[in-house]
């Protein structure tokens, strides 16, 4: 017995990357270069390497779900800091929810939010389109419809909120949104951010703010979804995502938060209380020290500026290149991206990811992102040179 609903959830990006490139070997002697991954590779913060020991005896206890009093203060006091929120705005203890890595708590939010029906329909959770993959695990899961909203060039990579008509919005339950968005690196700006809380005030869906990207940018700091809250002083509808995968390259911590409205947040850690693994004490300490610290954010953010440098000096205007105002990724338009990715590990032993990957098609249509390619600028300076040179030369 297997849910059906389980056949909507097609393969992963990942395997089904690995099958079209099955039956094609590397070229001799060359060790793949991986790029179709954000699995950051600048190395663990040496600040943490002390915590994970100190916590060895805690190993025999069950951490709390809620975290630690200490972690959800560090995480109050980043929060205010980086986004200039009035002090006294957060409550640790009600507005912040620490989880074991964002990916969960974005697909067990449409859990939560997700009811039986909206307006007497089958309730809706709006995505931008290509997407982060567990917002439609989470969708389909909880029994929603995912609404995928077209995010190409003309829209500025963010879905277009005059096009999303009342009818749709008023049984809308979830809005997953993404800034910078993975995998363009658009970042919506506080114009943006403040008409998307009006929709989910005025049509009482709850936003899903994924901001996991928020330290990584090349201009300017992308602003939160909660520095539109704090203009009125009022945190409903409204939940933001942060993740120490990106922001400090410990992807294997699984450590993130979210953090917003309180009667939200108080259902959702019910929730959790069945269904999520709690992280351990060892992770919620290091986590403590990261959020506390920047000098290791601000020498990741110049290493991610440097690699998008080496990348606008090897590709040029080719590919329709262009510097992502936020995240690592490049989005590069290759023509077919399927037939990219096979040239570049069978030509070039660069591992990367088309973009029809993650993206989801209309019925009877092209899929919207299948002329690209995602690049994921995660390695080192010298070895991401070297990738790029070898995809410029075989593309
Ligand atoms: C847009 C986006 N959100 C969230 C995540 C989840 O990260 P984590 O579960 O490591 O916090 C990722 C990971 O790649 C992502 O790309």
């Amino acid at each position: 017995m297997i849910s059906d609903r389980l056949d909507e959830l097609t393969d992963y990006p990942f395997p089904r990357l690995d099958a079209l490139i099955a039956d094609l070997p590397l070229p001799a002697g060359e060790t793949a270069i991986p790029m179709w991954m954000g699995e950051p590779k600048h190395g663990v913060p040496e600040i943490a390497r002390d915590v994970l020991a100190s916590r060895f005896d805690d190993y025999g206890r069950y951490p709390p779900i809620e975290g630690t009093p200490s972690l959800r203060e560090a995480i109050t006091a980043w929060l205010t800091r980086r986004f200039s929120l009035p002090e006294g705005f957060i409550d640790p203890g009600r507005n912040i929810m620490p989880v074991a890595g964002t990916r969960e708590a974005l697909f067990m939010i449409a859990l939560a939010a997700v009811p039986t029906e909206k307006a007497g329909k089958q309730p809706a959770v709006l995505m931008p389109n290509p997407f982060y993959q567990p917002y439609k695990g989470g969708a389909l899961s909880a029994g929603g419809e995912p609404i995928y909203l077209p995010c190409g060039p003309d829209s500025g990579f963010l879905p277009d909120l005059d096009a999303l008509t009342p009818d749709l919005l008023d049984r809308a339950a979830l809005f997953y949104l993404c800034s910078p968005a993975n995998p363009q690196g658009a970042i919506a700006d506080c114009d943006y951010l403040r008409r998307a809380v009006e929709l989910a005030r005025r049509h009482d869906f709850i936003l899903a703010s994924d901001e996991c990207y928020a330290e990584i940018y090349d201009k300017t700091p992308p602003p939160s979804a909660l520095e539109i809250c704090a203009e009125d002083g009022d945190m409903t509808n409204v939940i933001a995502f942060h993740s120490l995968s990106k922001r400090s390259s410990v992807p294997g911590l699984r450590s993130g938060f979210i953090a917003g409205d309180a009667d939200f947040i108080k259902a959702f850690v019910r929730l959790r209380k069945y269904a999520a693994a709690s992280s351990s004490f060892a992770a919620y300490d290091t986590a403590e020290r990261l959020w506390r610290d920047e000098a290791h954010v601000e020498a990741n953010r110049a290493l991610y500026r440097e690699k998008i440098d080496i990348a606008e000096r090897i590709l040029g205007n080719r590919f329709g290149f262009f510097r992502p105002p936020g995240g690592f990724f490049l989005w590069l338009d290759v023509g077919d991206g399927e037939e990219a990715a096979r040239t570049l590990w069978s030509k070039a032993a660069v591992k990367a990811l088309p973009g029809a990957y993650l993206a989801a098609s209309r019925e009877g249509e092209p899929n919207p992102a299948q002329a690209y390619i995602r690049v994921a600028l995660v390695n080192d300076i010298d070895t991401t040179r070297e990738a790029l040179t070898r995809l410029a030369d075989v593309l």
